[in-house]
């Protein structure tokens, strides 16, 4: 439930819009019924043959109370709101069948994954109504959690708030994961957290421009339920529990806590572990971001999760999303005083670039100068296999964004002049940059290339993607 309310701030002006189809599903899975209970997104069984695991998903329309007692057209994978989890392991082959019944063109990009860029559903892998696209590949990722989502051009916010979006889990068999809680729904817990605008005919909105005044709701959303007057209960049946924190939000920078001021032992960022469990008092997750973290329980505990910003609803605000409740008799043996092994790149010999983003004319959005709304007008990026870069990410406007990179995990290596410390030294794809700062962020381009697919690279506000804050980039044999 909602804890207190403060600030205000703007996120840019309307983008483009679509209609999904209505009629199809309601209700089903994660609903936001206020039952009162967590809901946890059902785990997507794959087929195996052959050696390759088959998924088979579809995009579909439905509706949902997102705001009790308004029915709001909404959109899901396998249901009406959401999509199950996947939990891919590093070294098999995965192949999944995305069918579009949409009424709409769509791609799913699997956000944080190392893969072919003609695997990466981006907007380069658009699919019409009807059509199933069936991508494959090997997964070379380690242990991380990544997400899955629509990137078509100009669509993405409004495909994503409407319920497009799932977990991905990937498992691997390194001494961390071993020792780590690693059973779904039951020790390891999926927490998709959105905040989202609503108005009074239930049309989920990206954007709260126009719709403050209107009466329109402005829900959190946890798993797909409502959490403004409501605190969600999960009963651990094991002493030590994870949890993987996706912001799956349009916009806004959502800051995880508990109520009693407590620390979270944080061990994975976006990109996968830390190289210790790190006590942390607050998790803070621009939009795209994940992390992990555990909590070894005696007595319950209360997260709460901090709209930050308040972009969309209008002013920050505090929620009391969840309270974890014991029941367990079990004895966790001391979590591992080492997780990972991150080599931090000396970045001397990299080739550098500088990455602008800034604002256009008539409400578009640009990098290096260019709006990209389509992928001719797009600033290209090419480098070549192997390549190692540093890039300067530059914020020309006063706007908040998060910055994301396809293909390859970076390193920040500076954060508005400051050497990073803590947890910010993980492994990340999606980074905050503030209004007029800028962060270095380096990485290596390895594996794969492609003269006829691209990568992007963009900011995860969805709106400002939308708006033309995205550019491509092009990895060559050189
Ligand atoms: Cu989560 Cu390019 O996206
Ligand atoms: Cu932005």
């Amino acid at each position: 439930g909602m804890a207190g309310a403060a600030g205000l701030a703007a996120v840019g002006a309307a983008g483009a819009t679509f209609s999904l189809l209505t009629g199809g599903d309601s209700g089903k899975a994660a609903a936001a019924e206020a039952t009162g209970t967590l809901t946890i997104p059902d785990l997507l069984e794959g087929t195996a043959s052959g050696g390759t695991t088959t998924y088979t998903l579809t995009a579909k329309s439905g509706t949902n109370e997102v705001i009790s007692g308004v029915t709001s057209t909404t959109a899901g994978y396998n249901g009406s709101y959401l999509g199950p989890t996947m939990k891919w392991t590093k070294g098999d082959t995965v192949l999944m069948d995305f069918t579009n019944t949409l009424g709409a063109e769509t791609t799913v990009h699997f956000h944080g994954a190392h893969i072919p860029p003609a695997m990466d559903g981006g907007p380069q892998n658009a699919f019409a109504d009807g059509v199933t696209w069936s991508p494959t590949f090997e997964v070379l990722d380690e242990a991380k959690t990544l997400w899955y989502h629509p990137h078509a051009l100009g669509t993405t916010a409004e495909q994503v708030v409407h319920g497009l979006a799932g977990m991905i889990i990937v498992a691997d068999d390194s001494d961390a994961s071993a020792a780590l809680p690693s059973e779904y729904g039951v020790d390891d817990i999926p927490i998709i957290l959105q905040c989202l605008a609503v108005d009074t005919a239930g049309d989920i909105k990206y954007e709260a421009t126009g719709y403050r005044a209107s009466g329109v709701g402005f829900p959190v959303l946890v798993n797909g339920t409502n959490v403004d007057s409501t605190t969600l209960g999960f009963t651990a049946t094991r002493k030590r529990t994870r949890f993987r924190v996706l912001n799956a939000s349009p916009a806004d920078i959502m800051t995880v806590q508990r109520g009693d001021g407590g620390t979270l032992t944080q061990i994975a960022t976006d990109q996968g572990y830390l190289t210790e469990p790190t006590e942390v008092t607050t998790i803070r997750l621009v939009a795209g971001a994940r992390a992990e973290f555990v909590l070894d329980l005696e007595d319950a505990v209360t997260l709460q999760a901090v709209v930050t910003t308040g972009w969309i609803r209008g002013g920050s605000g505090t929620y009391d999303f969840l309270t974890v409740t014991p029941d367990a008799t079990d004895s966790p043996a001391d979590l591992p005083s080492t997780l990972n092994t991150i080599t931090r790149y000396d970045t001397s010999a990299f080739t550098a670039r500088t990455i602008t983003l800034g604002q256009g004319t008539g409400g578009t959005m640009t990098i290096n100068g260019s709006v990209g709304t389509t992928m001719a007008g797009m600033a290209m990026i090419s480098t070549t296999l192997d390549a190692e870069e540093v890039w300067t990410i530059k914020n020309g406007t006063q706007l908040e964004h998060s910055f994301h990179l396809h293909d390859v995990p970076y390193q920040v290596v500076e954060i508005n002049g400051e050497t990073p410390t803590g947890v910010d030294l993980g492994w990340r794809d999606t980074f905050e940059v503030v209004g007029g700062g800028s962060i270095k962020i380096a990485m290596k381009f390895t594996d794969f290339t492609d003269d006829t697919y691209m990568y992007m690279l963009h900011c995860h506000l969805l709106q400002h993607e939308d708006e033309g804050m995205m550019a491509a980039l092009m990895v060559t044999d050189g």
